[in-house]
This record gives structure tokens, sequence and C-alpha cells, in this order.
């Protein structure tokens, strides 16, 4: 088993809230249908939106309630891009954006090389002025990194406030990578898995999470 970097656990948020941690034991389960394992998926990202978003900067303005004038807090959730790691990462779009519509969304696409495991792109769509947002990518697995880390490295180029990843599962080997090449990531996951097997996938883990969304097994 891989320890993790104690500097690199120091950039985890787990989030370990009980209704996220029901809801990933029941995506686990081999059993579960893609119906389910989408709704489920749905339902946690919205969730796990909430802690992802909690140091968001809010500004105060003057309202009216029916009764006087009071100055509140509002956020400017236009300011705040999501950016799907193809494809997998579209899973989480919708539970995110239920909790900020306002969000504007980015894709961006890379596979995996069955040999080496290497991210290779092949798409990249982002809104622009991305040098005023802060990015959240979202991807289910966080698992050897490299897919997660060329993310980072290709959105760091259009010089964005801030990035973090969000991701539902992850493991020693992700979190090291991911810390390896860009310590100033945080990531927040439901869980951090005992180990990666040799061919990339996280144990025990949920399996392919793109085809368990899609039901392409
Ligand atoms: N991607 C997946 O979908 N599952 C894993 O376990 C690892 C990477």
């Amino acid at each position: 088993m891989t320890p993790i970097i104690p500097e690199a656990r120091a950039n985890v948020r787990l989030i370990d809230h009980p209704l996220v941690q029901h809801k990933l034991t029941l995506m686990r389960k081999k059993e579960a249908s893609t119906n389910s394992f989408r709704r489920l998926l749905n339902e946690l990202s919205s969730l796990m939106a909430y802690e992802v978003t909690r140091d968001m900067v809010t500004q105060e303005v003057e309202i009216q309630t029916p009764l006087e004038t009071m100055t509140a807090r509002m956020i400017d959730g236009k300011k705040l891009v999501f950016v799907s790691i193809l494809r997998a990462g579209n899973g989480i779009l919708d539970g995110v954006l239920s909790v900020v519509p306002g969000a504007r969304v980015g894709h961006i696409g890379l596979y995996r090389d069955p040999k080496t495991l290497e991210a290779v792109e092949y798409y990249f769509k982002m809104p622009k002025n991305m040098e005023e947002r802060d990015i959240i990518v979202v991807d289910p697995m966080l698992a050897t990194g490299n897919s997660a880390a060329a993310a980072v490295a290709r959105l760091k180029v259009c010089g964005p406030k801030s990035i973090k990843f969000l991701c539902l599962l992850t493991c020693p080997e992700g979190i090291n990578a991911m810390y390896r090449q860009h310590p100033d990531v945080q990531i927040f996951t439901a869980a951090i898995d005992r180990e990666l097997n040799d061919h990339g996938y996280i144990l025990p883990g949920l399996g392919d999470a793109g085809d368990r969304i899609f039901g392409t097994q």
C-alpha cells in the first residue's frame, strides 16, 4: 500500500457527512442499476457542492424585505466555472449546477492511454475571461492522477484565480500525484480508498464510473 505524503493529505478535504457516505455506499454496490447510480451521483454531487463552495466570496447588497431595507450577502455564481473531465465528469454537473445555477461550465477531454496510463487531450472548451474565474474541476474518480493533473496544468495556462478538484473517490496514489504536480490544488472527496490496481482502477472503488453513469458496460 502506498502511504499518503503528509503534506498531500493536508490538501484533502474528506466530506464525511452521513448522507454523503450513505449514498456513496449505495453507489459502490455492484447491483446498483444505471438509473439509481446516476440519481445517487446527482444527489451526492449537490451535497458535495456545499462543501466545495464553502469559501466562495459573498458581496453585501441592499435589498428590500416586505418589512424593511436590509444589507444581505450574495454570491456571484457567474464567477465560478465547473470544468468537467469528459466523460464521467458530466455525471457530476447536474448536481452541482442545481446548487449554483449561475455557474459557467467548461469541458476538457482527456483519455488514458491504456498502455502508459498517461493523459492525452482531445477536447478543450472554456468560457471567456478565465482569469476572472474560480475553477472547480469535477471527475468522479481521482485514480492515477494523470488525467486530473494534466487537466489542471492545461487550465492553469488560462490563468484562473483558483482551482479546486472535486471527486467522489480517490486513493493514496491519486492524492500524491496531484500534490507532486499541483501542491496548490485542494481535493474534495467523499472517500480515500485503499489502492490502485495494475489497470489503474481504485480498490475497493466502484468500478468504471463512466460505464456505470452511461450504462456502457
Ligand atoms: N476511473 C474509473 O472510472 N474507475 C476507477 O476505479 C479508476 C478510474
